[in-house]
């Protein structure tokens, strides 16, 4: 599929990953909507790339069908949606809150569903569609620390399987990318800092750079980076070996 002259919808855009995807986009030609929360970087990168502002929180599920109407309003048509919008929290999971646990899975998991199907109609009139989803490591080998975050990244994953299975042979296609670190705001607006040595943070462009594979080679599945895919070939094959490794220098991420 040629991105250029395609409308797609990124979530999260404001910031990171998703800004990075923004601009990537836009070097290959589409047309965009931005979707975030924070009018100001929006507005900015809306005036670098011409694309359109779509503004609310995700948080607020029940808002989400009238958010796609919006997103819709604005070129009439979309045929590719990245769902990339995410928060983080980290920390031992007694001290959670419900608040907290509602909001990491509502933000990260819900949401995304909810807009897939809230879009999925007019996704399923163009000639050729995709949906992008940005899933992380921790879905496909828990972190400790980690673990509502880990378990609605898991369940993103699920989601997108099932639903490209569902949709073979029509044309929306589904890929998944499952970044490892990158550097953006990401840790610290969790509240806690990355503070491993390794592996080192990547470039949000280099996320960015897959996300615009999957929508114009149909990638079902990329890690960023690439060797992500080994512990989780272990945790596959030898789940006893890799629980041993992970309670050993699995910490938090
Ligand atoms: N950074 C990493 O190491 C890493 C690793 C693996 C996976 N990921 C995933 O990558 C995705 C992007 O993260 P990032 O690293 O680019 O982090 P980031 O810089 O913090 O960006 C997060 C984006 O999500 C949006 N967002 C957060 N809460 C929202 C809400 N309630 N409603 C609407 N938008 C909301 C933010 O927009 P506003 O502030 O404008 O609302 C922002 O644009 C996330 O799904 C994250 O889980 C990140």
């Amino acid at each position: 599929m040629r991105p250029r002259g395609t409308v797609a919808v990124v979530t999260g855009a404001s910031s990171g990953i998703g800004a990075a995807t923004a601009l990537a986009l836009h070097e290959a030609g589409a047309r965009l909507v931005l979707h975030g929360r924070d009018t100001e970087r929006l507005a900015a990168l809306a005036e670098r790339t011409g694309g359109a502002v779509v503004t609310g929180d995700l948080a607020d599920i029940t808002a989400i069908p009238a958010l796609a109407e919006e997103i819709l309003g604005r070129f009439g048509e979309v045929d590719v949606l990245v769902n990339n919008a995410g928060i983080g929290w980290a920390g031992p999971f007694g001290e959670m809150t419900a608040a907290d646990v509602r909001r990491v899975i509502d933000v990260n998991l819900t949401a995304p569903i909810e807009l897939t199907r809230a879009l999925l109609p007019a996704l399923r009139t163009r000639p050729a569609a995709r949906v992008v989803f940005v899933t992380s490591i921790a879905g496909r080998t828990a972190v400790a620390g980690e673990s509502v975050y880990s378990s609605v990244k898991a369940g993103v994953d699920a989601f997108a399987d099932s639903l490209r299975f569902e949709l073979a042979g029509t044309a929306v296609k589904i890929g998944v990318v499952v970044p490892g670190v990158v550097d953006t705001e990401f840790f610290a607006r969790r509240g806690r800092a990355y503070d491993r040595k390794s592996p080192k943070p990547i470039p949000a462009e280099r996320v960015a750079a897959a996300v615009v594979r999957a929508v114009r080679d149909d990638r079902a599945d990329q890690y960023v980076p690439r060797w992500l895919r080994l512990p989780v070939v272990i945790r596959g094959v030898l789940p006893g070996v890799y629980r041993t490794l992970a309670t050993r220098f699995g910490g938090s991420g």
